[in-house]
């Protein structure tokens, strides 16, 4: 009850201050808040491999500011009003690996998401969210994952109540296509580490705990997705839908329904974060291109170009240093009517990669968590709605179809439906 009220009071500080005269306070509250941890449990503990980078950065930086100020984030999310069986969807818990031993703050300075005024209060609480290190990339699989296996006991023992998600934040990996011919686990554990999303994702399903893939790698394989429905644990993925592709779902679903036969589709993005300069190496964007390529065709239902016997949807991503995370996407979309006339529409969209990012992740943490506790494992295709390319079988293609998947899934879990 005392723990409850200082939160509550905590929340309704105001959200940003002059960092010089609140600091003091805010640190007395943070310990108390902190204090109260072993009290009160969080809903869901997000473990984030890859937490250092410009999403799970963001990601903390929510979580930090669920405490002080919920209505801020939580009228961001898809979520806040669903799965009341979860907790309060303002308390969760962030932990993770990185690669990178610099401190949180350092990381969230490098990134330029957000201006250090919106973060710099919350620097106590940043520092005190435990990032481990990422298992040395030249072990075997199966150390790593052993070694991340016991990273999760020891974050599961601090927060034995919150029902753990991992979140796959990793940078995006080369094609590593051939992994699908492993028939068997014991295979998979005997190949030196090729991708290292694998020892975190086998990881998280042996220990049966939850995953979300938002990277375009492909780590949903047959053996993996077969574990996972074995065990009952819910795998989503893969690769966010959050500006550019999630736009285009939307309006190609509209032309479609419209019966208006789209001719071309030129889409391009400029993105100066880490992610846009690793998407500059062609092994490592052909995921992400194909991921943004082919759901066109599959939501019209035939090939865009086909009259010109090549595909007139083009997709490219550049690197362009002076956008940091503010990235900036057109799109010019040439359709047809009645009598073959051509009609053609232009989208520009200036958005920001993370800040559209992390309360998705948010959002996905909590399916995996409600998934989980409704005893529904595998690849979870109805949530398609989040992702470029959703996993499993059958998953909604349209606009529309997507909405309704995410209906049909929330009754699922609340056992209305089979
Ligand atoms: N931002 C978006 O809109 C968006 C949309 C779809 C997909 N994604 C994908 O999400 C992923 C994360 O994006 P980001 O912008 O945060 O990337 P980022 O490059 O900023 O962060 C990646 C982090 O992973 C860490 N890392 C690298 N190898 C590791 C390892 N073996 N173990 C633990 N940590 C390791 C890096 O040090 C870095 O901190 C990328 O794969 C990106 O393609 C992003």
């Amino acid at each position: 009850m005392v723990a409850h009220f200082v939160a509550a009071a905590a929340r309704r500080q105001p959200t940003v201050s002059s960092a010089t005269d609140i600091t003091p306070i805010y640190n007395d509250r943070m310990q108390t808040i902190m204090a109260s941890e072993s009290t009160s449990s969080p809903s869901v503990l997000m473990l984030i491999a890859g937490a250092k980078g410009a999403i799970g950065t963001t990601v903390a930086l929510c979580s930090a500011q669920l405490r002080q100020d919920p209505e801020s984030i939580l009228s961001g999310l898809t979520t806040a009003r669903r799965f009341a069986d979860l907790g309060d969807p303002a308390h969760i818990a962030v932990a993770g690996w990185d690669k990178l031993q610099t401190p949180m703050e350092e990381a969230l300075r490098r990134h330029g998401v957000l201006p250090e005024s919106l973060w710099r209060e919350h620097a106590p609480f940043l520092s005190r969210i435990e990032i481990r290190s990422a298992p040395p990339e030249a072990a075997l699989l199966s150390e790593q994952v052993e070694a991340i296996q016991g990273d999760m006991r020891h974050f599961l023992a601090r927060w034995p109540s919150a029902q753990p998600v991992l979140v796959n934040l990793l940078p995006a990996a080369w094609d590593i296509a051939q992994l699908h011919r492993l028939e068997t686990l014991d295979e998979m554990l005997k190949v030196s580490a090729p991708l290292p999303d694998l020892a975190y994702v086998l990881a998280a399903v042996l220990s049966d705990i939850p995953v979300v893939n938002f990277t375009p790698n492909t780590v949903e394989f047959p053996v993996v997705c077969r574990e996972a429905r074995g065990r009952g644990v819910p795998l989503a993925g893969r690769d966010g839908k959050t500006g550019q592709t999630y736009l285009k779902v939307v309006l190609a679903s509209a032309l479609k329904a419209r019966a208006l036969y789209v001719d071309g589709w030129y889409s391009l993005n400029i993105l100066g974060n880490a992610d846009g300069r690793n998407l500059m190496d062609p092994d490592r964007a052909c995921g992400k291109l194909a991921n943004k390529t082919q759901l066109l065709d599959e939501i019209l239902g035939y090939k865009v170009g086909a009259a010109y016997g090549e595909c007139s949807h083009k997709v490219h991503i550049d690197y362009y240093p002076p956008r940091g995370d503010a990235k900036e996407a057109w799109d010019v979309i040439d359709f047809k009517g009645i009598f073959g006339l051509p009609m053609s529409l232009r989208l520009n969209l200036q958005g920001r990669d993370s800040i559209l990012a992390a309360p998705m992740i948010i959002d996905l943490a909590r399916w995996a968590a409600a998934l989980k506790k409704a005893g529904i494992g595998g690849p979870i295709p109805e949530l398609g709605f989040y992702f470029k390319k959703a996993v499993g079988d059958h998953a909604p293609l349209t606009f529309q179809e997507q909405l309704a998947a995410l209906d049909c899934l929330e009754q699922k879990i609340r056992g209305e439906r089979k």
